[in-house]
């Protein structure tokens, strides 16, 4: 197992999923994707979690990203779980959960924290990009479901920034004002951002989110 950092390639990896085999980077194809772990099947938080997605996947098509689940159950189980899932969180999971009984993914991506449990898998998200770059990565505990709103936040700062030469501030959200990236020398900022831009600081300058109208 490599360690995985931000800009590294996603590994690749062939697997079993709730929606037939996976070969990761054909399936992620021209889109970004979200590869998230789970710690079990049939466990109170995991199962609100997976629902919520479900909801979601509207806001992910959206955003031209592909989700996918994964954890270290087998695929009967999964399937007989999804039927749990859909009838508690009152949805129809809608994206493929992987099938990681081998551990295989898991340990490739380094799911498993055994200092935290030997057995199950960590909350791990990695956002990939459409190079198949790993653009985030955030590892919660089991004890912790995730939030996903969060991850359309942080989603939105990913591909507004991949693409302009913007940052994000803190608790930014989409429609909000950006920060000037520090490589822009402020004599060139009219040129780049013309909808106008104040410089609070030499290395401070904000901006209105560039690409909304
Ligand atoms: C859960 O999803 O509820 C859960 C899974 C493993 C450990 C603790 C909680």
């Amino acid at each position: 197992m490599a360690t995985i950092r931000l800009g590294d390639e996603a590994p690749n990896f062939t697997a079993k999923s709730t929606e037939g085999t996976i070969h990761f980077h054909d399936w992620l194809g021209d889109s970004w994707g979200i590869l998230f772990s789970h710690p079990a099947d049939y466990t109170p938080v995991c199962t609100t979690e997976l629902g919520t997605v479900a909801k979601y996947k509207a806001e992910f098509d959206k955003r031209n990203v592909k989700v996918v689940a994964l954890s270290v159950d087998g695929l009967e189980s999964h399937k007989g779980w999804v039927n749990d899932i859909n009838e508690t969180q009152d949805t129809t999971v809608n994206f493929p959960i992987i099938a990681d009984d081998d551990r295989k993914v898991s340990e490739l991506y380094d799911m498993i924290h055994p200092n935290a449990d030997s057995n199950l898998t960590v909350r791990s998200v990695f956002v990939i990009d459409p190079d198949k770059k790993v653009k985030l990565m955030i590892t919660y505990p089991a004890s912790t479901g995730r939030n996903f709103e969060e991850l359309l936040r942080v989603i939105d700062s990913l591909q507004l920034t991949a693409y302009h030469k913007v940052a994000t501030p803190a608790n930014w959200k989409n429609g909000e004002d950006c920060v000037v990236a520090p490589s822009i020398e402020t004599k060139d900022i009219p040129a780049i951002f013309p909808k106008g831009h104040k410089e609070i600081k030499p290395y401070l300058r904000m901006t209105p989110q560039p690409n909304l109208n």
